[in-house]
């Protein structure tokens, strides 16, 4: 059997950027915008802060302005609260981002409830996340939406699919659920104590790993032909004491089952950043009454 075809997310990424820098381009000569994103973290988790790092980096590339923020560990609640109200207030900044996880002191809930939903770049605050469930236009979280984009450019209409996902996280599985039901999948939820998991993934036209656990998701758990979406980004040392990336998939074996798979590095990670810069134009289109961008050709 040959090889799965790669889902490259790189070249995805890279023209849903293009799109996006032209539209920034439009906002700026015939409207005076420059869209803004606000990126806040606490803490100092080194993975937290590449993540945050490039997020900004990237939006400047755009054309966009970037405030990145990093508050020490030990910041209070009211203290964060009090810095989204300011940035929820502040008419330059369009979009608001704030990383998780957060530090144990804080109720992640309520500080992502805090920032304005119509700002709420990440698509998590409730009322996001109630629009996607009930179908209703709103702002979606950008991995899911990555992996979207990725699964329609790889396989078109994806109506009638069997769908797998691995995982039940806010962030990840549970709206990849949503997105897959509107687009008329037949979806499965699994997670930790799911029975017979890896009979359950051999019946997946669609599987999407989202669980954070290095390698869990062997090739004999894949349909043959089926698409592999990896969300995981899980470093691990090997013996000599480097480190590498690797997903929640074995990829080596999966890349010789699946029909097309992502891989890790290179997948799902750059369109997580590149729907995050297409939520931004978004929400500063909506918030100055523009018609929405077509940032992506539907397929
Ligand atoms: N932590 C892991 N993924 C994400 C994400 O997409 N957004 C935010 N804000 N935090 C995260």
């Amino acid at each position: 059997m040959t090889d799965a075809q790669l889902i490259d997310g790189k070249v995805f990424a890279a023209r849903l950027r293009n799109t996006i820098a032209d539209t920034v381009n439009w906002l700026g000569s015939e409207h005076n915008l420059v869209p803004g994103l606000a990126v806040l973290m606490v803490g100092d988790d080194p993975a937290s802060q590449i993540y945050t790092r490039n997020k900004a980096k990237q939006s400047t590339a755009a054309g966009m302005t970037s405030l990145h923020e990093q508050l020490p560990t030990e910041t209070s609640q009211v203290a964060v609260l009090k810095k989204i109200e300011a940035l929820n207030n502040d008419l330059s900044i369009n979009g608001i981002l704030v990383q998780l996880p957060l530090p144990d002191q804080m109720d992640s809930d309520i500080v992502i409830d805090t920032i304005a939903p119509t700002k709420d770049v990440d698509g998590f605050h409730l009322l996001n996340a109630g629009r996607l469930v009930t179908g209703r236009n709103g702002l979606t979280p950008c991995t899911p939406q990555g992996c979207l984009i990725l699964l329609k450019e790889t396989l078109g209409d994806l109506e009638g699919a069997n769908a797998v996902i691995v995982g039940r996280s806010n962030i990840v599985g549970k709206p990849i659920a949503q997105l897959l039901l509107r687009e008329n999948c037949t979806v499965t939820v699994a997670h930790s104590r799911t029975r017979n998991l890896a009979e359950l993934c051999r019946r997946a036209d669609i599987l999407v790993a989202a669980v954070g656990r290095p390698e869990m998701i062997r090739g004999g758990w894949i349909r043959p032909g089926a698409a592999v979406i990896d969300v995981g980004i899980n470093r691990i040392v090997g013996p000599d004491n480097t480190t590498r990336l690797v997903g929640d998939v074995a990829f080596s074996e999966a890349v010789q089952i699946a029909g097309a798979i992502t891989p890790v590095p290179g997948g799902v990670g750059p369109m997580t950043v590149a729907c995050l810069l297409a939520n931004c134009v978004r929400v500063t289109c909506q918030q100055h009454g523009l018609p929405e961008p077509e940032l992506w050709p539907a397929t």
